[in-house]
């Protein structure tokens, strides 16, 4: 289960050679990412240096290089380390639109198998928004669907793009669903699709999701057509607890949700694979209209962080620093300009050390 996978790593040192202090750590990759990644990568590190959390940070650069094909690749290299500490913290990275590179964000998910991503939209204490009391998890399909990255031109001006649903990957995250809700102690799971219209794709996405749903008579099971979903999701979010969907779906309504608790600048979110490999990243974009300029919000990764170190068992830690963070915005009193304040990043990442 992916609470627990990383215990041991925190109750025995696996070297020898290592001083205790620095065996007891816990090796994470750090992808700072481009844009305002760096600036709030460094506001994480800082604020997990002053809450004392044992990690030792491994930073990589993943900016694309070409490759003998021409295509523009993430250098092999820059893989290594995620593969050695199998947990990574990410800032965002830029994907030109239309040509250049492809994602390096869907290589990353791809190249670790990174099948479910988690989303919690949870209102956040002391941020007033429409909607109160909002506590959602998305759980999305991470590596097929639309966004298989299959596209060709047929002819001229008629182009295809293939969705690709697999009974495979639908089972996995359907049963990485059904887990969490366990784990988490949650109500219901609901299945979001169209199967509707895209009988034989979405349907097998819902069917894997329903015979799944037999394996978890405790956990409520609904299922609900996208466009239903939405217009229900703005009348009463209350009403919805953990959604599972594929993958275009979950990226656009994972989206809609956090806007429910205050935007991009608030949600975290995990890409989790098979054996507790995990990449935790902000929902958001690298920004560029505010990059440099120390104005950008460190909290989503902040809270991504936190993700984090339950993930790893760390759950006091987490606790103490999500409380620093609840009461920086709680007092108001240094906010970053999305949260309608004027701080800079510097001041807001002080002042939640200062609450720590
Ligand atoms: P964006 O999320 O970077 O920005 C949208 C708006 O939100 C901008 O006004 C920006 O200033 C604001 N914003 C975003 N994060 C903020 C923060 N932490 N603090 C304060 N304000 C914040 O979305 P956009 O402009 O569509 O994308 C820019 C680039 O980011 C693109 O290259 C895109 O591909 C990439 N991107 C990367 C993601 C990732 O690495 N996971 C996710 C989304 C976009």
């Amino acid at each position: 289960m992916w609470t627990t996978r990383y215990a041991h790593r925190l109750a025995k040192p696996s070297s020898r050679c290592m001083s205790s202090s620095a065996a007891e750590k816990v090796r994470v990759t750090l992808f700072p990412g481009d844009g305002i990644g760096p600036e709030i990568s460094s506001s994480v590190q800082k604020i997990f240096s002053v809450a004392d959390v044992p990690i030792v940070w491994e930073p990589v650069d993943v900016t694309p290089v070409k490759s003998p094909s021409g295509k523009f690749i993430i250098p092999p290299e820059s893989l290594e380390p995620m593969k050695r500490t199998k947990i990574g913290l990410k800032g965002p990275l830029a994907t030109p639109i239309g040509k250049g590179h492809q994602s390096l964000n869907l290589a990353l998910r791809k190249a670790f198998s990174l099948y479910a991503n988690v989303r919690p939209c949870k209102s956040v204490v002391g941020y007033k928004t429409a909607y109160d009391d909002v506590d959602i998890v998305t759980i999305r399909e991470n590596t097929e669907g639309e966004y298989s990255g299959i596209e060709h031109e047929i002819v001229p001006g008629v182009v295809q793009s293939i969705k690709v649903i697999t009974e495979n990957a639908s089972t996995k995250v359907s049963k990485f669903a059904f887990d969490f809700a366990k784990a988490q102690g949650r109500r219901k799971v609901t299945a979001v699709h169209k199967s509707n219209i895209m009988r034989m794709s979405d349907g097998l996405f819902l069917d894997c999701c329903r015979r799944m749903s037999e394996k978890y008579p405790e956990i409520e099971f609904t299922e609900m057509y996208l466009d239903t979903l939405c217009m229900a999701m703005v009348q009463d979010p209350k009403q919805f607890d953990v959604l599972v969907l594929p993958n275009l779906y979950g990226d656009i309504l994972s989206d809609l949700c956090a806007g429910l608790i205050g935007g991009l600048g608030l949600t975290p979110s995990g890409n989790i694979g098979a054996d507790g490999v995990a990449i935790f990243e902000a929902v958001h974009g690298t920004a560029p209209d505010i990059a440099g300029q120390d104005k950008a919000n460190p909290t989503a990764l902040l809270l991504s962080g936190i993700m984090m170190l339950r993930h790893l068992q760390m759950h006091d830690l987490a606790q103490k620093i999500e409380q620093a963070i609840f009461k920086t915005i709680t007092e108001g009193k240094y906010l970053t300009g999305d949260l309608g304040g004027k701080s800079s990043c510097s001041d807001y990442t002080n002042a939640i050390c200062d609450n720590l």
